[in-house]
Formats: C-alpha cells, sequence, structure tokens
C-alpha cells in the first residue's frame, strides 16, 4: 500500500512541514508513506522513511535555467520519487511531450516517477478512454522494458480533484478505469508486470471514502491532496485502509 500525500503549496512553514513528517514516520508502520513537499523542505529531511517526493522537476538537465529543480539535484538530496503531469501543472501548458521528457529524466537519475493521469470530463461517448490511452502512450512509448515496469500511474481524474468524498468517482467506476488502464499497460509490458504495475488513485479521497476506494476500485494506494495535510484526517485516511 503506498499513500503519496500531495501538500501541494498547502504547507507554509518549516514548523508544520516537521509536524506532518513526525506523523508520516509513525504511520510508516502501516503503509508506504510518500511525502510530495514544495521543494524547499525536501533538503530540511533525511532518509527514505517517510520517503520524500519533488511535486515536480525541472524538463533540463543542467544548465542556465534560472529558478529549475533538476532530477539530479532532487536525487542528490535522497528524494526517491517526483509526482509528474499532476493536472495543475498540465493546466499551466504541461503537454504529453513535456510530462514524457520528465519521466526520462526521472529514471535516468533513479527517481521513481508518479505519473498523473485522468481526464477533464466524463463524456457518454467514452471518449475519456482515449485521453487516458493518449497520455499513457506519450509516457510509455519511448521508455525501455525495464524502465516501463518503474513507472507508478496515478489516475486522478480532474473533475474530482479538490472536492468532497460525495463528488469523488464511485468505487465502481474506478474499478473499470483501473481495469482499463492495465490493458492499456499491457500493450507496453507483459501482461505479467501490468497487473504488478503500482496504479493509485487521487481526487477527493480521504477517511470516508478510501476503503470504499480500495476494495471496488483495485487500486493501490491514494495519491492525496488535501486530505494530508491536516494530521487527524490524514492520519484517519492511512487508518482506514491499512
Ligand atoms: P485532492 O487532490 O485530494 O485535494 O482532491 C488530489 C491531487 O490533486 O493530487
Amino acid at each position: 500500500m503506498i499513500v503519496v500525500a500531495n501538500w501541494k503549496a498547502y504547507v507554509e512553514s518549516l514548523t508544520q512541514a516537521k509536524e506532518l513528517h513526525a506523523l508520516a514516520k509513525r504511520l510508516a508502520k502501516r503503509a508506504t508513506i510518500v511525502l510530495a513537499m514544495p521543494h524547499p523542505y525536501l533538503g530540511a529531511f533525511s532518509g527514505s522513511v517517510p520517503a520524500r517526493a519533488a511535486q515536480d522537476l525541472s524538463l533540463y538537465e543542467s544548465g542556465a535555467h534560472t529558478g529549475e529543480v533538476t532530477a539530479a539535484a532532487l536525487s542528490s538530496l535522497g528524494v526517491g520519487y517526483v509526482i509528474i503531469g499532476h493536472s495543475e501543472r498540465r493546466a499551466q501548458g504541461e503537454s504529453d511531450e513535456v510530462v514524457a521528457k520528465k519521466v526520462q529524466l526521472a529514471l535516468k537519475e533513479k527517481l521513481v516517477p508518479v505519473v498523473c493521469i485522468g481526464e477533464s470530463v466524463r463524456d457518454e461517448d467514452a471518449k475519456y478512454l482515449a485521453v487516458i490511452r493518449a497520455q499513457l502512450a506519450a509516457v510509455f512509448t519511448p521508455l525501455s522494458q525495464s524502465e516501463r515496469a518503474r513507472v507508478v500511474i496515478a489516475y486522478e481524474p480532474v473533475w474530482a480533484i479538490g472536492k468532497s468524498s460525495s463528488e469523488a468517482i464511485q468505487p465502481s467506476d474506478l474499478g473499470e478505469l483501473v481495469l482499463y488502464i492495465r490493458k492499456v499497460l499491457a500493450e507496453y509490458v507483459s501482461v505479467r508486470v501490468a497487473q504488478k504495475m503500482v496504479i493509485l488513485y487521487g481526487g477527493s479521497a480521504d477517511a470516508v471514502n478510501a476503503r470504499a476506494l480500495l476494495e471496488g476500485g483495485g487500486v493501490d494506494g491514494f495519491l492525496v491532496g488535501r486530505a494530508s495535510v491536516d494530521p487527524d484526517t490524514f492520519s484517519a485516511l492511512v487508518r482506514s485502509i491499512t
């Protein structure tokens, strides 16, 4: 079970970061906890329990690129994971091609890419399936077989992000989508590997709905935004699924 806490820009002091980190350390006995922090906090912690993730990384390997944080810089701090292609970054103009390039840079530095995919709307003609397929194809086509197996997928339907649990996806709809994702993955890796690849769900997951989403959705864990920065809520969520 993997729970990625996407702190986004909610955590605004090192004091708050330290409190959440201490909680995650305790919860790490129950699940693999990955804290996706704003960049400045990443260097304030060490070790791999809980694991640390960046929320994004540079498209450049190094050089004259003011303000960029490279895969190598993250890796040198012991960061283990990086979220790539979050819908809030795609909304800033990040294309499938940019996402694909960032995944390659992350893998080169032995960072585990947590690649966010998901449709903006659920249309009745199921065109959203083509959106998911295209997002996966862009990432997986350029990779080698062994690289493909190291990618973690976070399915985050954009329409379900930042809402309340009553507006999150239904477990049965999630289950169908996860089957579809594994079917597409099996076009890039063996069926056996596709079955084992890690798929997370994100989008208004909390202590109320996580257990049902886990049981009905067939996911391997969650990418949690808002519910990850309140200690009681995050603790309740992790305890509800472990
Ligand atoms: P949310 O965010 O849990 O606040 O909906 C999830 C995400 O965007 O990663």
